[in-house]
């Protein structure tokens, strides 16, 4: 793949991380990543579907196809966002069980549910305002835990996965849903020109908004490999780790189950 991150600062140390390409102090990242999502919410769906030609669809039915969810059961669609799995799963679980759609953006939540509401999912849907790397929940407390294209914004990665690990019960499985590394060369060639000439145009045109979308492809290229994420969940903690390349590798859905 061509090296977009050629020239960037690589090097975070303990007190630094990137957002996109910049290198900034850990504690600046979760207001800026806010400033991006409360910028972006009303339009994110849109922007979904114009900008992926609707195969985000295809890449959440997959995840919810790998998920083993079945009526009764507890998931947590954390930086759940607008709602898409959340919807999918309230159905699948009925009235005996519970999603919790949690997300660390208010606007966000705030759009997820006035969308769930209008669909006429309620009941067994709840809405919790949380960092993904601190989660306010009991320890062995969900069957399924999904996190879709959110990993990518959090500061902690690690944090945040250990803090997944400690909810999920045993037997329960983890499924991050992220935009990873083509595999194929002629098509990262494609995909790099895509992402940073013919995004940030979208998303000024959509959203008003080109920054939010250059940062969108930076922090994609910054973003772990599928090898190197499939580590972390097992420093985690996670077993029988596995990953699904979809769309040449363009995203990858990560399994892993706590025992
Ligand atoms: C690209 S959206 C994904 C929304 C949804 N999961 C989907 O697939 O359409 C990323 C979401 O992650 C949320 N997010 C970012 N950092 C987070 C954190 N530390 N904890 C929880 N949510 C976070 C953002 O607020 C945003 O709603």
């Amino acid at each position: 793949m061509t090296d977009m991150t050629q020239g960037v600062a690589q090097d975070a140390d303990q007190n630094t991380t990137h957002f996109g390409f910049r290198t900034v102090n850990k504690d600046e990242k979760v207001g800026m990543v806010a400033n991006v999502f409360h910028s972006v919410a009303a339009k994110y769906d849109i922007m979904n579907d114009v900008m992926s030609m609707g195969i985000h669809r295809i890449w959440k039915r997959f995840t919810i196809d790998c998920s083993g969810v079945r009526p009764g059961h507890r998931v947590l669609d954390l930086a759940g966002g607008t709602g898409d799995l959340t919807a999918k799963f309230s159905r699948i679980v009925g009235e005996k069980g519970q999603v919790v759609l949690a997300d660390i953006n208010n606007s966000m939540l705030n759009v997820g549910r006035d969308k769930l509401r209008d669909l006429g999912i309620v009941g067994n849907v709840n809405y919790v305002q949380a960092n993904a790397e601190e989660l306010p929940f009991p320890d062995n407390y969900f069957d399924c835990i999904t996190i879709g294209f959110g990993l990518r914004n959090v500061t902690d990665k690690d944090k945040a996965l250990r803090s997944m690990y400690r909810v999920l019960k045993p037997g329960g499985r983890l499924l991050v849903l992220e935009f990873s590394k083509p595999v194929l060369e002629p098509l990262s060639k494609v995909y790099d020109a895509y992402s940073f000439h013919l995004l940030p145009k979208m998303g000024e045109i959509i959203a008003n908004d080109a920054e939010s979308y250059r940062y969108l492809a930076e922090s994609i290229r910054m973003h772990p490999d599928q090898d190197t994420l499939k580590g972390m969940m097992e420093t985690a903690g996670f077993e029988q780790t596995k990953y699904f390349n979809l769309t040449g590798g363009i995203v990858a859905l990560h399994r892993g189950y706590k025992f």
